[in-house]
C-alpha cells in the first residue's frame, strides 16, 4: 500500500466543489469542516504541488469569513465597550460543508483555527507573487485579523475544544503567527505591534520554569505545544525554553504514539496520529531524523488495511476505562481523519527533502 498516494485521495476526495474539506466522513460529529483542520490538510496538499485545491480551501475560508462579518464586527464593537460577549454570537467553529455555523454548544470560539487559516493564507500570497487574491480574500484577510487581534483576549476554548474561555498557550502562538504574517503580507505595521502586544502577554503568563505550559492556569503539559516551534516559529528550536518543554512531552506523552495530554480521557486518551507526525515533523526539520523515521514507520504500523490513518489509536490509553463508553456513545474512533493523512504527508514530504 502506498500511503501517500492513498493519503492524497482521501484529502481530494474529502473535498467539496466550495473548497471545504470534511473532517472524517465516517464519524458522525465529524462531519463537518473546521479552519484549523482545513489549513493543515490544504497546507499538505500545496506541499505535493495540488495548488488548485488549497487555493479552493482558502477561497471557502473567505466566504465564511465574509458571510459572518457582521457578527465578527459586532463581536469588536462590544469587546471595545466592554461588554460581555455571548457564546453563541462569537465567530464559530464547526461549519457544515457549504459554509454555515453549525447550531448547538459545540465548538462555538476558538481563535486558533483563524489565526492558522490568517498564517496559512497570507504565507500562500507571499510565496506565489503570480497569486493574485481575490477581492473577497482580501476582505477576509482584513476582517480576520482585526477581529482576533482585538477579541482575543476575552479567551477561547482550546484547540482540543475543551477549557472554554481560557488563555491556551497554543491558540496564542496561533494568533502571533498569524499576525505576524498577515503583517508582512499587508506591510501594515499596526498589526506587529499587536502582534508583539499578544507575544508579550503569552511570555509572561504561559512560561514558567518547567517550560511552557497548556494553558494559562493550568500547568500541565500539552502535545499542541510544540506549534510553537512547528509551524508557528514563535519561539526557537534551541530555546531552552522549548527544549524543556520538548523533553516534557517526549517524557509524558509518547509511548511511541503522541498523546494530546496527561488528564486526557477522550476515547480512554489515545495515541494520536496527526501528533506523532507533527512531532516527526520537527524532529527532522532540527537533525534529528532517525526518530523522525521511527515515528513515520509506527504511523505507517498503524494504518488500517485499506489505507486509513485515524484519529488515535487506542493504545496506551491514559484513560483505559473511559474507552468502551465513548465507543458506545460516539462510534468507532473516526477514521480516516483527514488531518491525521496532512500531517502524514508533511511528515513524509520533510523527511524525503533530506534524503
Ligand atoms: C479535535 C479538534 C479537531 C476536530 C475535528 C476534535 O475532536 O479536538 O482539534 O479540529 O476533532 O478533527
Amino acid at each position: 500500500m502506498d500511503l501517500v498516494k492513498k493519503s492524497i485521495q482521501i484529502l481530494k476526495d474529502g473535498q467539496t466543489a466550495d473548497g471545504s474539506f470534511i473532517a472524517c466522513e465516517n464519524f458522525g460529529n465529524y462531519r463537518y469542516s473546521w479552519f484549523r483542520d482545513g489549513s493543515y490538510i490544504a497546507s499538505a496538499l500545496l506541499e505535493y504541488g495540488y495548488t488548485r485545491e488549497a487555493y479552493k480551501f482558502i477561497e471557502w475560508g473567505a466566504m465564511v469569513v465574509n458571510r459572518y462579518q457582521e457578527k465578527m464586527e459586532s463581536c469588536i464593537l462590544t469587546f471595545q465597550h466592554g461588554g460581555t460577549i455571548a457564546e453563541e454570537d462569537f465567530f464559530h467553529t464547526r461549519f457544515t460543508l457549504d459554509g454555515y455555523e453549525v447550531p448547538g454548544h459545540w465548538g462555538f470560539n476558538q481563535f486558533d483555527g483563524l489565526g492558522t487559516w490568517l498564517w496559512f493564507t497570507c504565507k500562500v500570497y507571499m510565496r506565489d507573487s503570480q497569486l493574485i487574491p481575490s477581492s473577497d480574500v482580501i476582505n477576509a484577510l482584513n476582517k480576520t485579523a482585526e477581529y482576533i487581534s482585538i477579541v482575543w483576549p476575552a479567551g477561547c476554548s482550546d484547540c482540543w475544544e475543551e477549557n472554554e474561555g481560557g488563555q491556551h498557550t497554543y491558540t496564542l502562538a496561533s494568533i502571533v503567527a498569524g499576525l505576524r504574517e498577515y503583517c508582512s503580507w499587508s506591510g501594515n505595521m499596526e498589526y506587529k505591534e499587536r502582534a508583539d502586544s499578544v507575544l508579550k502577554y503569552l511570555k509572561q503568563n504561559c512560561l514558567t520554569s518547567i517550560g511552557y505550559i497548556k494553558s494559562v492556569g493550568l500547568n500541565v503539559s500539552d502535545a499542541n505545544l510544540i506549534g510553537l516551534c512547528e509551524p508557528y516559529n514563535i519561539v526557537a528550536w534551541d530555546d531552552p525554553d522549548f527544549q524543556k518543554t520538548l523533553l516534557r512531552i517526549e517524557n509524558e506523552l509518547m509511548t511511541p504514539g503522541l498523546h494530546r495530554f496527561l488528564a486526557d480521557t477522550y476515547y480512554g486518551g489515545g495515541e494520536w496520529v496527526l501528533l506523532t507526525a507533527w512531532i516527526g515533523l520537527l524532529y527532522t526539520k532540527h537533525g534529528r531524523i532517525d526518530d523522525a523515521r521511527k515515528l513515520k514507520t509506527w504511523i505507517e504500523s498503524v494504518a488500517t488495511p485499506e489505507g486509513f490513518l485515524a484519529e488515535q489509536v487506542p493504545q496506551h490509553l491514559f484513560a483505559p476505562e473511559k474507552y468502551a463508553q465513548w465507543e458506545k456513545d460516539a462510534g468507532k474512533i473516526a477514521t480516516p481523519l483527514l488531518w491525521s493523512h496532512a500531517m502524514y504527508l508533511l511528515l513524509v514530504k520533510e523527511i524525503d527533502t533530506r534524503n
